[in-house]
C-alpha cells in the first residue's frame, strides 16, 4: 500500500509528483485488458476518501464494480445507454462532417476513441459509481461535497499508474441501476467513473490559456502574473460562443 500516513517521515516518494502528476492527469478511454488489483483499488479509494466535503460531512460513497454477476450487469446497461448517448453527439455535432472527414484531424481522431471507448465499455477493468448521500433539498453547491474527491480518485490511479475518465453515462439509466446496485432512490448518482491501465500514455492536459481563465480585480482581466510555463500547449476547445442568456439555452450532456 501507498504510505500516507500521520508521520511525513515515513511517507514513500512518489514517483510522480503532485503537481506534475495533476498536470497529466488526462481523460484516460482506453485500457488493457487487465484487470485492477484490490490493493491498488484500495488505494486508489483511500485516495478518493481523503476528499474534501462541506463540514467533513463525507456524504460521499463509491460504488466499486469490477467483475462480479451485478457488475457485469451495470457495465451492460451503462455500456448501452454510453453508445446511445455518443451516436446521437456523434451526429448532432457532425463529427464526421468538416474536419472530421480528414482522418487525421483531432476531431476524427476523438471520434475514433470515443467509439472504441463506447463499444468496448462493456469490458472496462472497473466502473466506480461516486454517490452523493443528500441530507438536504439539491442545491448547486452540493457537488462540492463529491467531486473533489472524484479528482482524488483520478489522481490516485494517476498516481499508480491506471486513468480513468468522469463520465454522465449512466443518467438514462439511473432508475434501473439504483434497482440493481440497491442504491437508495434519495441518492444521487453523480457520475459513472472509469478505470484501468492506460492502454496509451500519459501526457500535459490541455487547456485556455491561464490569461482567459484566471482574473484579478477586474473580472476578464488577468493579473499579470498568470502566465502559463514555457512549453504549456493549449486546446482550441473551450466555453460555447452563445450569446444566449443562461437561462435560454438549452441542457445538453455535461461532456460539452
Ligand atoms: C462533468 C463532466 C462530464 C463528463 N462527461 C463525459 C462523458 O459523458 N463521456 C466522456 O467520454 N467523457 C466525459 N468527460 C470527460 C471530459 O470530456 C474530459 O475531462 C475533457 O475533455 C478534458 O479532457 P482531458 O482532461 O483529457 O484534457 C466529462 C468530464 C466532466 C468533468
Amino acid at each position: 500500500m501507498v504510505d500516507i500516513t500521520e508521520n511525513p517521515s515515513s511517507r514513500q516518494a512518489e514517483e510522480v509528483g503532485l503537481l506534475e502528476g495533476l498536470a497529466t492527469t488526462r481523460a484516460i478511454r482506453r485500457y488493457l485488458d487487465e484487470p485492477i488489483p484490490e490493493s491498488a483499488l484500495r488505494d486508489i479509494l483511500f485516495a478518493a476518501t481523503r476528499g474534501p466535503s462541506g463540514s467533513n460531512r463525507q456524504p460521499f460513497r463509491f460504488v466499486v464494480l469490477a467483475d462480479g454477476e451485478k457488475a457485469t450487469a451495470a457495465k451492460a446497461m451503462i455500456g448501452e445507454s454510453a453508445r446511445a448517448l455518443w451516436n446521437a453527439k456523434r451526429q448532432n455535432d457532425g463529427y464526421d462532417r468538416g474536419s472530421g472527414s480528414d482522418n487525421a484531424s483531432p476531431k476524427a481522431r476523438m471520434a475514433r476513441t470515443m467509439q472504441s471507448y463506447v463499444d468496448n465499455f462493456d469490458r472496462v477493468p472497473v466502473l466506480v459509481l461516486p454517490c452523493l448521500v443528500r441530507y438536504r433539498a439539491p442545491a448547486p453547491m452540493e457537488g462540492a461535497s463529491v467531486y473533489p474527491a472524484v479528482q482524488n480518485l483520478l489522481l490516485g490511479a494517476r498516481a499508480l499508474g491506471y486513468g480513468g475518465v468522469i463520465t454522465g453515462f449512466h443518467g438514462a439509466v439511473d432508475a434501473p441501476l439504483k434497482e440493481l446496485l440497491g442504491i437508495p432512490e434519495e441518492v444521487f448518482i453523480a457520475a459513472t467513473v472509469t478505470l484501468g491501465k492506460p492502454a496509451g500514455g500519459h501526457g500535459p492536459v490541455r487547456r485556455r490559456p491561464m490569461s482567459e481563465l484566471v482574473y484579478g480585480e477586474e473580472w476578464g482581466v488577468a493579473p499579470d502574473w498568470a502566465v502559463d510555463p514555457d512549453g504549456t500547449r493549449y486546446t482550441s476547445a473551450g466555453p460555447p460562443r452563445s450569446a444566449k442568456p443562461l437561462g435560454e439555452q438549452s441542457r445538453g450532456n455535461e461532456d460539452e
